[in-house]
């Protein structure tokens, strides 16, 4: 079978696609994977680049989704032809959240998705939602999964809320769409005129150039009566968080997600705490959290936004499309 590992220090150009011998059959309580679609996030590009070291060989991507080819012994919840997609914290089934790091995670700690064929413990997987490619569920088991906890799970987001995205990459366009699918505004930003219209056609109430508009918060606020948000889905880390705490109603909540703008930075406390509001920081969710998402799809005609498709051996070409920035929502890889 073919699979891309990478070889250290990481690199784009360390990226190398491999024969590989087939994985065989599975195990009690095991399935074989058959996978046809992955997607990239700002994780498996700072894996691939070598921002976070690995071991050498690893074989990268977080999201695999695909068919079942085989069931080991006492496999009752998946059957041979079953579409199933990967779950990014393989031992967090359920109950809060009690993993820190990567050390699991595939494409990470483990061997990930860039790949064929794959046997895990039937865990790994879930059912995927009905009607979907396998490339569209691809794309939920992180950046998904990550906007439906931030906004759901842990936001309460109800009918009629109030939700700031930053940005036009997957975690983002997903947040909007789960926003606008369960009833809430939005309030989007993008540093691209031609990416805020795109914005609009998925139901944006108001768009802001970022950087046409530096004190976006006080904007933000401007655009809600003086209230702020309800629901800030933080991407951008310590360069964007002084603004989403300007943004953020009295009470409100911050989804701490991302570190698009870097990892440490000033943060103005005293403000945030005038504010009294809830910044959580997040990592994904448990399995249990994407069972819901993918019921919550299903009840809905909710698809992805896919930018645009690679093939397997084009994988370096994927990621040096997702470093230029330009795309909108997110890519994945077909195969
Ligand atoms: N904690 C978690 O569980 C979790 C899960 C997934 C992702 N993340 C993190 O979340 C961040 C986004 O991930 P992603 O996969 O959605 O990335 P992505 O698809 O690569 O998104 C990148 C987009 O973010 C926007 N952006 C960049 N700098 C910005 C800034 N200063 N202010 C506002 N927007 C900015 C840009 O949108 P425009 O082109 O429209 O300006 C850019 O296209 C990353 O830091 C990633 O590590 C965390």
């Amino acid at each position: 079978m073919k699979a891309v590992t990478l070889k250290q220090p990481g690199g784009l150009d360390n990226l190398q696609l491999q024969d590989t011998p087939a994985p065989g059959e599975p195990g009690p309580g095991e399935i074989r994977v058959r996978i046809h679609a992955s997607s990239l996030n700002f994780h498996d590009y700072a894996v691939v680049a070598g921002m976070i070291p690995t071991e050498e060989g690893r074989i990268p991507m977080s999201d695999g989704a695909g068919v079942v080819e085989a069931v080991g012994e006492g496999v009752e919840e998946f059957a041979v032809g079953d579409a199933v997609v990967s779950t990014f914290f393989p031992h967090w089934l359920e109950g809060p959240a009690r993993v820190g790091n990567f050390a699991t995670t595939p494409g990470d700690g483990v061997d990930g998705y860039a790949r064929e064929q794959v046997i895990h413990p039937v865990e790994w997987f879930t059912h995927q939602p009905k009607g979907y490619s396998h490339a569209e569920s691809a794309t939920l088991t992180t950046a998904g999964l990550t906007a439906w906890r931030a906004l759901v799970v842990d936001g309460g987001l109800k009918a009629g809320d109030s939700v700031l995205v930053l940005g036009t990459g997957g975690v983002s366009i997903f947040a909007l769409q789960f926003a606008r699918m369960m009833g809430a505004r939005v309030i989007a930003t993008s540093s691209s005129d031609a990416k805020i219209e795109r914005l609009k056609e998925l139901g944006a109430e108001h768009t802001l150039n970022y950087k046409n508009e530096p004190e976006w918060g006080k904007k933000v606020k401007e655009l809600t009566n003086g209230r702020g948000v309800d629901h800030v889905i933080e991407v951008g880390g310590p360069g964007t968080l002084p603004q989403s705490i300007d943004a953020v109603r009295i009470g409100g909540h911050i989804a701490l997600i991302g570190i698009l703008t870097g990892r440490e930075g000033e943060i103005p406390t005293a403000k945030l705490m005038a504010k009294q509001a809830r910044l959580q920081g997040l990592i994904v969710g448990s399995r249990r959290n994407q069972q819901e998402m993918i019921r919550a799809i299903d009840a809905t005609d909710m698809h992805p936004v896919i930018d645009r498709r690679f093939s397997l051996e084009d994988i370096a070409d994927a990621f040096r499309y997702e470093e230029a920035g330009r795309h909108f929502g997110k890519i994945c890889l077909e195969f």
